[in-house]
This record gives C-alpha cells, structure tokens and sequence, in this order.
C-alpha cells in the first residue's frame, strides 16, 4: 500500500510510524493503546465506543495492545477477544500476570511470581483472549521473596512452548532488568513515565538502553491529569474510580500538581495542541533523548482521543518547549499509589 493510501484509509489523518521495541522485538506502531480503562478502574464505560476505539487506533496505526489479567479479573481481556479475533494477524498483543485480584475488593491486590502460578495464568489469559499465543508477556509486579532468574525461567518456558513470543517486565529495577536479561532477552520494560513520574529515568532507561530493551511508558497522560481533563479525583471522579485512592490526585495535592500544568498549557496554547498532546509528544521525545526505542500507551476509549493522541506521534517539541517543560516532575506532591508496597521498592 502506498503511504497516500495509507493516509486515505486513516480517513485524512496520517498513519502513525513504527519502531522494533527491544533487540530482536515485535515492530509497533510508536503508540500503544492501554486498553484498561475500557473494563475497570476509571468509571464507566461506553462498551459500543470502546470497541470503536480499537478498531481507529488500528486504522491510525496502533498495533499494540495492552492488558492484563489483572484488569477486572479477566474482564479486559475477555473484553478485547472479539477485536483480536478479528485482527490477530495486525496487532501486537501484550498481555500481564503476577497481580490477583479479588472481584469483591477489586484494588486489594495479591502479587504472586511462583512459576506453577504464571503457568496457570498464561493458559487462564490464552482462553480469554481467545488465542494460542500472546505476542508480549509481561511480569506485571516483582513479588520480592521469588528469585527473579526463576521467575523469567518459567516465563522463558512459555517462549519455548509457543504459548507467548516475547518477554517483559512492569516495575522493576535496574539491577532485576539486568538478572532478568541474563536468563533470556527481554524485549520491553513497562513503567509509569511521564511529565509527572521521571524517576526511572536515573537508572532502569539507561540500563534498558544499554542492553537493548524498549520502554513502554505507562500511564503517559499521568491517568488523564496531565490533560487537564480533571483536578480533584475525590470532587469530580465517580465512587469506584480508582484515581480517588491516589494521593497526588487528591486533597490539597491535587490542587498544587493542576498548577504545574501551567508550561504545558501554554506550549499547547501557541501550537493550537492539547495539553495531552504535549504530553505524549514529551514521552515520545524521551526515544530520542535517552537512545532507546519508547512506546507510549496511552488508555482511551474514545474515537476522537485516539485520533488526538496518534496526532501528537507527529508533534516535535523544541528546545525551548522541552526546558520549560523540564521542571515539572520535581515539583509533583504526593505518591503515585496509596500503597507504595506496590511499586518495587528501588526502582529508580
Ligand atoms: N504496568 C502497570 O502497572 C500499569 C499501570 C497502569 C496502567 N497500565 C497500562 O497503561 C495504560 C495507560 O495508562 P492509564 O490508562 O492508567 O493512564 P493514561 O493513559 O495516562 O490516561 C488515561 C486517562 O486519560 C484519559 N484520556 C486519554 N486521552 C485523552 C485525551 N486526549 N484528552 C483527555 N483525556 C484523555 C482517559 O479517559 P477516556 O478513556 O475516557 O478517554 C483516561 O481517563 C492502561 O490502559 C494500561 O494498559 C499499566
């Protein structure tokens, strides 16, 4: 096909460009799509518009998909199977285990990295998902007291079954990145990154580009905050949504963060931009910044978001934009979870 086409099919909107994420793995779109939002975690959803959301991302050049087992125990992958039948051969499929869930106190989580246990989980996902293999398997959480070579050992078995293609790891240090890499290549790490969460920038980005591994920045959007589509999760959010349990979105912390969305604004003010798009125009930016490949998925379940977010994979901040934009992080009030137990402790 070619590009004018492409550019026809994405209906007047240019396709977004690829990149391999890790040595040796899957080529993607530069944008991911996290999928979550979709089942669980931010208040309710238009099922119907969801789907359609998918189906644009793909349209826009969106091939990575991601979820986990954890995300409404099973539901999100239950959710997605319809789109991935229909799209398997197009899409890179990511998928995660280690976090159980209760459905009755569904924030209360359990972290577990017994090999017996990830063997059950990968066939519990394959069913759902309704596949023989997922392209991307991730360690959703570190549970301490198991040895991370046995961990990524069980999960190399899965490679050598067939059941999944590719490795990754969600959270972890530098120094689990490096032990993990030495039992069998890891394609991507997936850690929160964005204007507001920079602290893996000090060890885990360089180590990941020294061995070759792709990052994928979660939560890019800081869970929409950084859109300035809402201040005070406790005021404005619904009852469930899980962003009223953390703390920067929260309280008086809440109020001093939406003030430090003042740069961004004003950048995507004299660019006719969002403030999302400055903020996943920075993400991408840190690609080229730190030498690796970066992967952002931002969650949407919205047709008009997605076309926004892909359009900000064409976006190239300047110098001048990327300093005033350079401060922000540091100044950030509160936590990025209620339970900081949750995040690998180091991970910096
Ligand atoms: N590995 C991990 O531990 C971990 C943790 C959290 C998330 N994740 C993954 O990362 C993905 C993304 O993270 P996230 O969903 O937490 O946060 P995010 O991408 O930073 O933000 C998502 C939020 O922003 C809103 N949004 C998206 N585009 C927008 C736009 N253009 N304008 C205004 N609001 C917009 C979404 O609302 P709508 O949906 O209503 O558009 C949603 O509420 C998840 O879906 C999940 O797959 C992984």
């Amino acid at each position: 096909m070619s590009s004018t086409d492409s550019a026809q099919q994405a209906g007047k909107q240019q396709r977004i460009s690829t990149v391999e994420l890790g040595s040796n793995g899957p080529v993607v779109g530069v944008q991911g799509l996290g999928c979550m939002g979709m089942s669980w975690a931010y208040g309710p959803t238009d099922a119907d518009e969801a789907r359609a959301t998918l189906e644009r991302a793909l349209e826009l050049g969106v091939t990575l998909y991601d979820t986990a087992d954890a995300y409404g125990a099973g539901e999100n992958e239950r959710f997605l199977a319809p789109f991935v039948k229909a799209h398997r051969d197009e899409i890179v499929l990511a998928t995660k285990f280690a976090i159980g869930v209760d459905p009755s106190a569904p924030y209360k989580r359990v972290i577990n990295n017994d090999p017996a246990y990830i063997r059950t989980c990968i066939d519990a996902s394959l069913q759902r998902l309704g596949v023989d293999s997922v392209d991307l398997y991730y360690m959703h959480r570190r549970d301490p007291k198991a040895p991370i070579e046995e961990t990524v050992g069980a999960m190399a078995e899965l490679v050598a079954a067939g059941k999944v293609k590719h490795l990754g790891l969600s959270e972890v240090t530098a120094d689990e990145l490096r032990a993990a890499q030495a039992v069998h290549p890891i394609a991507a790490v997936q850690s929160e990154w964005s204007l507001f969460s920079r602290d893996i920038e000090r060890s885990v980005v360089p180590t990941a580009a020294e061995l070759g591994v792709g990052l994928v920045p979660y939560s890019p959007l800081g869970r929409g905050f950084l859109t300035g589509a809402f201040v005070s999760a406790d005021k404005e959010l619904s009852e469930d949504d899980f962003r009223r349990q953390q703390p920067r979105f929260t309280g008086d912390n809440a109020a001093a963060n939406a003030a430090l969305l003042e740069p961004v604004r004003r950048i995507a003010d004299a660019r006719g931009a969002s403030l999302g798009q400055i903020a996943l125009a920075w993400a991408q930016h840190r690609a080229e910044a730190f030498g690796l490949a970066v992967v952002p998925i931002p969650g949407t379940r919205k047709r008009s978001r997605i076309e926004e977010n892909t359009a900000a994979t064409h976006i190239a901040l300047t110098e001048e934009e990327l300093a005033l934009l350079e401060p922000i992080a540091a100044q950030v009030s509160g936590d990025r979870y209620a339970d900081m137990a949750f995040t690998s402790a180091g991970r910096e």
